[in-house]
Formats: C-alpha cells, structure tokens, sequence
C-alpha cells in the first residue's frame, strides 16, 4: 500500500492505514535490531540529511542510526557550525541540502509550520522532527509503537498524558495519532499549559490528575517546557509537582499493569518524580528502543515511495 505522500509532516496527514502500516514495519525493523547484524541495505546508495534548528538527543541520534543501519550516506547540519549561523535563509538552506541529491531531510524547527513551508518547495522528501508547538510526528508513532507491542492494539485504549500541554508538539500528534486508531486520549495540566480547543484533535480535557490516570492503559508525562516560557505559567516547581506530577498514588489508580511512558527529556521531580520513571511499570527506554526502529520504518517507507520499491 505504501505512504501517499512523499514528506512525513504530521499524523493529521497520515490516514488510520498509512499508521498501521509504519507500526507493521517498525515490528520487523525491530526484529532487525535485535539480531547481531543491525545492518540493512533498505537505503544502499540513498542519502539522508538531519537539519536541526533546536537541541535533540533522542530524535536526532536515532534518525542517524537507523540511516546509518540501513546502508544510507548520511549527514548532519545544525544552526552552529553551518551557513545557518551566517544568516542563510532556511529555503537556500533547503535547496542546498536538496541540490546534492538528498532524498530526505530530517528537520526540527522552532516554528510551527516550518517543514509544511518547505515540502513543496524541494525534490527531497521532509519529515518532520518537531515544528514548534504543532506536531512530532515520529514522537507519536514511536508512542503508539509502544503501545501496540505491549496490547497488540489501541483501539478501546485508554491513555492519559499528562503535564505541559501548552508547548507540546508531541501532546497534540499523540492526541491526533492515537484516536484515529481507536485510542481514548485524556490529557491534563495547568490551565495556563492547556492550549485552546485542544478538544478538536479528538482528546478530552480531564479535571484532575486522578481524572485523567483512572483505568488508564497507559500513563504518559510530558516536560515542563522551561525553556519555551517566556513568563512564568505555574506559582513554584513545589506546587506544579504537588498538583500536577504522576505520583506512585497517582499511577496506581491506572489499570493493573498500566505502562508509565515519557517521551523525553525529563525534569525528575517535576512531572515525574525519579521513583515513577524508573519504577517497573515505566516503558521510558524501550520508546527509545522503538524510537530505532520506528525511524528506520519511516525512512524505509519513504525510499519505498520515491523509487517504486
Ligand atoms: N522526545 C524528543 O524529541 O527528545 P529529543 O529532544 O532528545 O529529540
């Protein structure tokens, strides 16, 4: 069946198929993974370029190994140390990257929208790595991944995520991802870190942090965006981790066997105190685990469309 569209930019572009269809190939790609030979030759002779605008360990480092497992050239830009820091616009950027043959280019840029500017603009295929406050789409596929593999689906699944809503990407592609698979999504936060209608990507806003977390299959924490603030939404890191963080008390109103999920990085004591992150239930380093392989999918996928694999 394939990905219709030759750029990853978001789940709001991706149907209920296209979804199923990453998460199948991330379970072979996983298989891939844990043999002794992690090398492929999906992307023997193809070529892929990460430009990131913002920090990343998790995304960055994992789009470059799954490349680099699967035979392609690869190559990293950041702002520092490129033309970028020179003032060379993002376009010329683009279609420099793009004017050496590249067949994808991985981006994180603080502004929303940024990949959606470009895709039609160069030959390359985008994915999208994070733009601003809009979506992380492989953030979500990894999560949904994890989700998959622990209850072999999402539909009629109950998963609250908790914390920053406001700033987060991954909030908004996650709530997206997940329901059009059949996913109840609950979110809750601060009021002052709740964005606006976010009831149209098909979540419900939850009264409480017990609201959201009761019976739930799975438990998700999102970061304080400390560094997007730019006044102070919350009275003191006390009171946000006495109100709004998930508590042991808290995770044991979830379902028997709930996973404890984050994407990543976290602020220990504020959303999660260290005891819940690393507590039996939390899944935190096998989404980082699945983060290889769901990339290597995306990657694969994407090759697969441009050249009629
Ligand atoms: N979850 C996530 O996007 O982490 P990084 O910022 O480390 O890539």
């Amino acid at each position: 069946m394939g990905l219709k569209s030759k750029d990853l930019l978001g789940l709001k572009q991706l149907t209920a198929d296209e979804i199923m269809e990453i998460l199948e190939t991330a379970k072979m790609m996983k298989m891939v993974l844990k043999g002794d030979n992690k090398k492929t030759s999906h992307l023997q002779g193809k070529s892929v370029v990460t430009l990131f605008y913002e920090n990343s360990t998790r995304t960055r480092l994992s789009f470059e190994l799954a490349s680099k497992y699967m035979g392609s050239a690869s190559a990293n830009i950041t702002t520092s140390g490129s033309s970028v820091a020179k003032g060379e616009s993002l376009l010329d950027t683009a279609r420099t990257i793009d004017s050496m043959g590249t067949d994808i280019i991985i981006m994180r840029h603080n502004q929303s929208g940024a990949p959606h500017f470009l895709a039609p603009r160069i030959n390359a295929s985008i994915v999208n790595a994070g733009d601003g406050m809009n979506e992380h789409p492989t953030q979500a596929l990894l999560d949904m991944f994890t989700i998959y593999e622990k209850y072999g689906t999402l539909e009629g699944k109950k998963i609250a995520i908790c914390g920053d809503c406001y700033h987060s990407r991954v909030v908004r592609s996650d709530a997206i991802g997940m329901t059009k698979l059949g996913a109840e999504v609950k979110i809750y936060g601060p009021k002052t870190m709740m964005p606006m209608g976010i009831e149209k990507l098909g979540c419900t806003v939850a009264d409480s942090v017990a609201d959201a977390v009761k019976d739930a299959d799975a438990v998700m924490g999102l970061r304080v965006q400390l560094e997007r603030q730019t006044k102070s939404l919350f009275p003191s890191v006390a009171e946000y981790s006495k109100y709004y963080a998930i508590t042991p008390e808290m995770l044991a109103l979830a379902k028997e066997g709930a996973i404890l999920m984050h994407p990543g990085p976290c602020n220990h004591g504020v959303e999660l105190p260290t005891a819940v992150y690393d507590c039996d239930q939390s899944v935190i380093n096998e989404q980082v685990t699945n983060g290889v392989a769901v990339r290597m999918a995306v990657l694969y996928l994407l090759i697969a469309r441009r050249y009629n694999l």
